[in-house]
């Protein structure tokens, strides 16, 4: 059985509640502040200006990162890690935060999104990766480095992951992909172990370790999403099963898909 806790609330006063050391690891997929004027994505086949909600448009990024980050820090466990998810939006700033709070940066990964939408204007690369940091406290800490080499085939995991954009399964419009999440909790925690997520949106995170026998603390500020969370996670049984990775194991789906020009563009 899974110990699920699903929080309502800015993150920043709810952390405050957790003691301190309490969670094995961390997902923080957070605002990038990538919304609003001067932004622009491409839906439809259309320049649009990009605006994922209110939520993602932060004054000051930067004291916003300290703040989320600094009280996460608190309530990670020694040997725990930190995972963040970024684009050059806030990447930047959540890296100069980690060195800045004394934290020891495991890897930066890049998730390489081969299907991203195409960009329309012709004045530079089309965006096609994400970043994701993971620091620890010092230089002990837990990663499941034969897990990963077994996900991968047997050979050694790199810190390029070639993963598609996928479909949402919900209405969030940032959702993630649970492949990416299966891979992130599988290589950070052990079962019975705790893993947080203070941005939790549609609940990702929380579907991907109750089914892999976490326990998970879930934060999300907006009502509705909150909702969405609790009904999808309340939806999932907790019984071990990798079921991207056993799948990806199998016959490379993602990578077949495309050598055989299936796949669709995705935001
Ligand atoms: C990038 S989305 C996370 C998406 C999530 N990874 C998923 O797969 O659905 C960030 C989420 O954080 C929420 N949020 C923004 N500021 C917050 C805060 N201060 N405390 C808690 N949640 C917050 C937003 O409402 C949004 O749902």
């Amino acid at each position: 059985m899974s110990n699920i806790r699903l929080k309502l609330g800015n993150c920043i006063e709810l952390l405050r509640e957790l003691p301190e050391g309490s969670v094995n690891q961390i997902f923080a997929d957070p605002p990038y502040n990538l919304s609003g004027k001067g932004f622009q994505t491409v839906k439809s086949g259309k320049m649009v200006d990009c605006n994922k909600g209110e939520w993602d448009v932060i004054e000051d990024i930067h004291e916003f990162n300290e703040t989320w980050i600094r009280e996460c820090i608190r309530v990670l466990s020694d040997d725990g890690t930190i995972w963040i998810s970024g684009t050059l939006h806030n990447h930047p700033s959540v890296g100069v935060t980690l060195k800045k709070l004394g934290l020891w940066i495991v890897n930066d990964v890049i998730w390489f999104k081969r299907n991203a939408a195409p960009l329309l204007s012709k004045t530079r690369l089309a965006p096609s990766t994400e970043l994701i940091w993971i620091a620890s406290k010092s230089k002990k800490y837990f990663f499941d480095y034969d897990t990963a080499k077994m996900i991968n085939g047997g050979k050694q995991m790199r810190n390029l992951w070639q993963i598609n954009a996928q479909r949402h399964l919900t209405k969030h419009p940032t959702e993630k992909p649970e492949i990416l999440l299966e891979r992130i909790v599988m290589l950070g925690s052990k079962e019975g172990d705790t893993v947080l997520d203070p941005f939790m949106g549609s609940g990702t995170t929380g579907v991907v370790a109750k089914r892999l026998k976490r326990n998970f603390i879930g934060i999300e500020i907006s009502p509705e999403y909150h909702e969405m969370a609790q009904n999808r996670i309340n939806g999932i049984k907790t019984n071990g099963k990798a079921v991207y990775s056993d799948k990806l194991l199998k016959n490379n789906e993602q990578l077949k898909m495309f050598l055989e020009e299936k796949a669709e563009y995705v935001n």
